[in-house]
């Protein structure tokens, strides 16, 4: 088929794009920041610079280059700096997910796109209530921490429009598998503590596993929702652990519930204690998935290994 893959450059985009010439596919791949055509091009996509913003822009490309189909990978996290309030880190990703899904789509309708698949989020956003991991139709969270309503609305938006035009919402666990994730300063630095007793659930999924998931629901006719994310959920008070040992880093800290309310704020308590892992049952089943990283616990230490010599520096 041939794809528009709308940030190709990114942490997932990049992994995604070899993966869909291996099959066969051929490839266009958008960029935002110039420095980045080479990147894409590199990857052996025919790249073209889009600001997913300027609907006119979506528009033209998308008739210009005539796709079959066309997946959605844009974030804007690249620099994004965590403070109290997720709405604020989350604004310019929160409109790429809203307005950019909508120009997205109406330039498939107009273009005669035949496959759509978009980038959404598991983690965090099922209800806090009942079990620990949850399906696609269990209930999202009907009452978001004041500081996330505007990017969970986000989200739901996105697995709204896309679901209703007939698309796949990839609802991904945490990704990891690159050596500039996140996560991987402040666990470096002791600065990402256990909070309370670490009991809120997180989902995970290795960037590699990701693109797989991706591919094939961009080749399976079905449309819905899918959590991509790994077999194991898990507390943080399991996982975080883990992830520092891999990283040769000192054990996190552990820090009570009203320390961490006053430092990051009472909405990201509630989010990190209460939180949901997420089931990949029917990703499994529907798309015929396999996970090269079942768990994390295999996962992080694959990705973050490296020679001692270098782990002394870091
Ligand atoms: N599920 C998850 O856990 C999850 C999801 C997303 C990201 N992240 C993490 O966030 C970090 C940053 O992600 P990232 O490296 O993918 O960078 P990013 O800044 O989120 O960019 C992702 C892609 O979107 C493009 N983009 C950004 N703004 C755009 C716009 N206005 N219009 C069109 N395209 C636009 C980027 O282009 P340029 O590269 O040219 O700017 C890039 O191709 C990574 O560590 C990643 O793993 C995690």
């Amino acid at each position: 088929m041939r794809v528009f893959v709308a940030g190709a450059s990114g942490a997932i985009g990049t992994r995604l794009v070899p993966q869909l010439i291996d099959r066969g596919h051929e490839v266009i791949g958008t960029f935002r920041s110039p420095a980045h055509a080479e990147r894409v091009r590199a990857l052996g996509a025919e790249p073209i610079a889009l600001d997913l913003l300027d609907a006119r822009a979506v528009r033209q490309a998308v008739l210009q280059t005539r796709p079959e189909a066309i997946i959605h990978q844009a974030t804007d996290l690249a620099d994004v700096r965590f403070g109290r309030s997720l709405d604020r880190s989350f604004a310019s990703t929160n409109r790429l997910r809203t307005e950019g899904t909508d120009a997205l789509l109406a330039a498939a309708g107009e273009a005669g796109v035949r496959r759509f698949v978009a980038q959404s989020f598991a983690s965090y956003r099922y209800a806090r209530e009942g079990g620990p991991v949850k399906a696609e139709d269990d209930p999202l969270d009907p009452s978001p921490p004041a500081m996330a309503r505007q990017t969970n609305a986000a989200m739901r938006h996105l697995d709204q429009a896309v679901t209703n035009a007939g698309g796949i919402a990839l609802r991904y666990g945490g990704f990891y598998g690159a050596a500039n994730d996140g996560l991987v300063k402040p666990v470096r630095k002791r600065q990402f503590p256990v909070i309370g007793d670490g009991d809120g659930i997180s989902s995970f999924i290795h960037l590699d596993d990701a693109a797989a998931a991706t591919v094939l629901a961009l080749e399976r006719d079905l449309a819905g929702v899918y959590n991509i994310v790994d077999d194991e959920p898990a507390p943080m008070r399991e996982w975080l652990p883990a992830l520092a040992k891999a990283l040769g880093a000192k054990p996190p800290r552990n820090v009570p519930l009203w320390l961490a309310g006053l430092v990051a704020g009472k909405g990201m308590v509630m989010m990190a204690v209460g939180s949901r892992g997420a089931s990949n049952a029917k990703a499994k089943r529907e798309l015929g998935w396999t996970l090269r990283y079942p768990s994390w616990r295999q996962g992080f230490t694959a990705a973050y290994a490296q020679p001692d010599r270098l782990r002394a520096r870091t």
